[in-house]
């Protein structure tokens, strides 16, 4: 007989965004005269940009002839854009990465998933508390988590490193040393940065203790503040102990074109194993490449044109999230978040729950957002508002939440 992997059992709920869509969907059957503004999950809304879009256009036109056409893609991607990932978010900020150290993907939620697959079931990870829910769920379905433990909304056998207003929603280590440490900033969804030297706090306890980091920076193209490090090989001694994943998704929209990388560097060793060997034969034993046409896309992004555009993109949606971050501080609303990230966390209201505020916005406002209670037990109390909806609809989202 067949058997299931039962760990997929201690899932808890069914993920987030499925329950706001059917709370939406009930809603708007209830009362479809009312128009929704949805600033609740993280896609983006602006097109592809013009330098991006041609660069489609012109790989598509290449898979027409028989001269430029390509079948399968390398596994661990195209030279020229490992290349250009290499130049452009490494080398330059000064980050000693090589092209052979990145693995192109099709974005960093599979990275985020898969990369766990690569170390054994008997290690402890940390997160923080919020947290993406990805990094949580993939490792229950490995069953590297423990049981669920009933009304906590936590597992056994994670650390949770609460993230809360008095630290500035930055954890400190943790006494209980894990094996893996998952890190993401600018963070989502607290929108939350730690400095350069924060984050080498965090590198120095990693090599001493031998754990592992991995370094979510999925929205480094948000940051601002100069002592912000964009990438965490921007600290000492961060190759000997961090994987960094990163996206094409949030800088350049390409959330439904898909595109991401890992980054492995080859000194990262741990039980006397590389863990870049492991991670190029897992993708190579697993995976076929991301597609040529979406490469030449990902390559187009560090061009000249391409980054002034992804500027203005970023821009677009920033400009939102300080209209956000203005308009709900003078409502009132205690903010955080929106700075150096599109994502903006309040506290909800007269201690109101999270997903009591959920309602409570959709009913009142037509307004979705995203319950913090949702990304873990410490985001009960909070409220998740992201900046990449139209300007307009921002506008009035904002509008109808002051007259709450
Ligand atoms: C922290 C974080 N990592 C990764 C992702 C997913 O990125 P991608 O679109 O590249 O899969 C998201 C998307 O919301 C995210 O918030």
């Amino acid at each position: 007989m067949t058997k299931i992997n039962k760990n997929y059992l201690e899932l808890q709920g069914s993920y987030l965004f499925s329950t706001i869509a059917k709370k939406v969907k009930a809603f708007t059957e209830a009362n479809p005269e009312k128009k929704i503004i949805r600033l609740g999950i993280g896609d983006v809304t602006r097109p592809l940009t013009p330098t991006i879009i041609s660069s489609l256009h012109s790989a598509v036109d290449e898979m027409a002839n028989k001269e430029t056409f390509r079948g399968y893609a390398p596994d661990l991607g195209y030279e020229f854009l490992r290349s250009a990932i290499a130049a452009n978010d490494y080398k330059m900020r000064g980050c000693d990465i090589e092209a052979d150290e990145i693995f192109v993907s099709d974005g960093a939620k599979c990275d985020s998933g898969n990369i766990q697959e690569i170390f054994g079931e008997d290690n402890v990870i940390a997160v923080c508390d919020p947290v993406y829910p990805v990094y949580v769920d993939s490792n229950v379905m490995a069953g590297r988590s423990g049981k669920a433990i009933e009304g906590t909304g936590k597992y056994s056998n994670i650390i949770y490193m609460p993230c809360t207003k008095e630290n500035g929603f930055a954890p400190e280590c943790p006494t209980e040393v894990p094996d893996i440490i998952y890190l993401c900033f600018p963070n989502n969804p607290t929108g939350a940065t730690i400095t350069k030297t924060e984050l080498q706090k965090w590198v120095d306890y990693a090599n001493e203790h031998d754990s592992v980091i991995i370094y979510d920076a999925a929205y480094e193209a948000y940051i601002k503040d100069e002592d912000v490090p964009h990438s965490i090989y921007e600290c000492d001694n961060a190759k000997t102990c961090a994987i960094e994943l990163r996206s094409f998704s949030k800088n350049a929209g390409f959330t439904g074109v898909r595109l991401g990388f890992t980054v492995i560097p080859k000194e990262l060793v741990r039980d006397g194993v590389s863990l870049h060997t492991l991670w190029a034969r897992r993708h190579s034993t697993k995976y076929n490449g991301a597609p040529y046409i979406i490469q030449r896309a990902g390559e187009a992004v560090y061009s000249d044109a391409g980054k002034e555009e992804i500027k203005g993109l970023v821009g677009y949606y920033m400009t939102n999230a300080s209209y956000i971050l203005k308009g709900l501080k003078d409502a009132g609303y205690e903010v955080y978040g929106g700075v150096n990230a599109p994502y903006i966390w309040l506290k909800t209201p007269n201690n109101m729950t999270s997903w009591e505020f959920f309602d409570h916005l959709l009913e009142t406002a037509n307004v979705v957002g995203t319950p913090g209670a949702g990304f873990g037990p410490n985001g009960e109390g909070y409220f998740r508002l992201t900046a990449f909806g139209d300007y307009n609809d921002t506008v009035e989202a904002i509008s109808r939440i002051q007259k709450m």
